[in-house]
């Protein structure tokens, strides 16, 4: 994929672009997050148990949400990518996690109600709310019983608003729109905050 694909307007190539890019560098963010992750997966062991559980983790790039989860005894461990060098990096990074990357964006290789949680870890805001919609629509299906978005929810620091704003992501809009966009998808929705201005947006199904 060449340089080129960074100024496409098609938001998939970008993004795929720019992840490939910076996969092997993506361990320095990993180091960074790491103990949020962990923090935001007790938050979220607290509220909904996730011994047994079957889960699937969404554009789960080096791994380490879905690897926070799998410490909490899951059946099943699953983590889903489009980016080619972001999957390599968790299927080396982490033995227990089946790895799939995702051929033409589409999750359509599961059937509909396979895992009991999907969830998705700074994803969502990366993309506009139509492909924003159409990413959730298909995370619903594949649930039975919960959908989980770790994403932004208040303020963000000026480094992070600077990443943003290099990757082209939605996350300003997001942070306006995003609950409202999850109480439409869910009949059901409630939101878990963490610290660093991030949260956990749940819809039941
Ligand atoms: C900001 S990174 C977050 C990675 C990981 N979830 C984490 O929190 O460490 C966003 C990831 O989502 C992936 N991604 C973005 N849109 C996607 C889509 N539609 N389907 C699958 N993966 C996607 C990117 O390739 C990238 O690995």
């Amino acid at each position: 994929m060449g340089f080129k694909h960074y100024f496409s307007k098609d938001e998939d190539k970008r993004a795929k672009f720019i992840f490939n890019l910076i996969a092997p560098v993506y361990y320095l963010i990993d180091k960074a997050t790491n103990k949020n992750y962990k923090e935001m997966a007790a938050l979220l062991n607290n509220q909904i148990p996730l011994k047994g559980k079957d889960v699937l983790d969404v554009g789960c790039g080096t791994g380490s949400w879905i690897t926070s989860l799998a410490n909490y005894k899951l059946k099943n461990a699953t983590g889903s990518d489009f980016s080619q060098r972001m999957i390599l990096q968790a299927s080396e990074n982490n033995k227990q996690i089946n790895c799939v990357l995702q051929k033409d964006n589409s999750l359509n290789v599961f059937p509909d109600k396979s895992f009991h949680l999907v969830t998705a870890t700074f994803v969502l805001h990366g993309m506009k709310s139509e492909k924003r919609y159409e990413l959730l629509l298909e995370m619903k299906r594949l649930a039975k019983d919960y959908v989980v978005i770790h994403d932004f929810y208040k303020g963000s620091s000026p480094m992070v608003s600077l990443l943003e704003f290099l990757e082209r992501s939605d996350y300003i809009n997001f942070k306006k729109c995003f609950k409202t966009e999850m109480s439409q998808m869910f009949s059901e929705t409630f939101i878990v905050e963490g610290e660093n201005g991030n949260a956990l947006y749940v819809g039941r199904l």
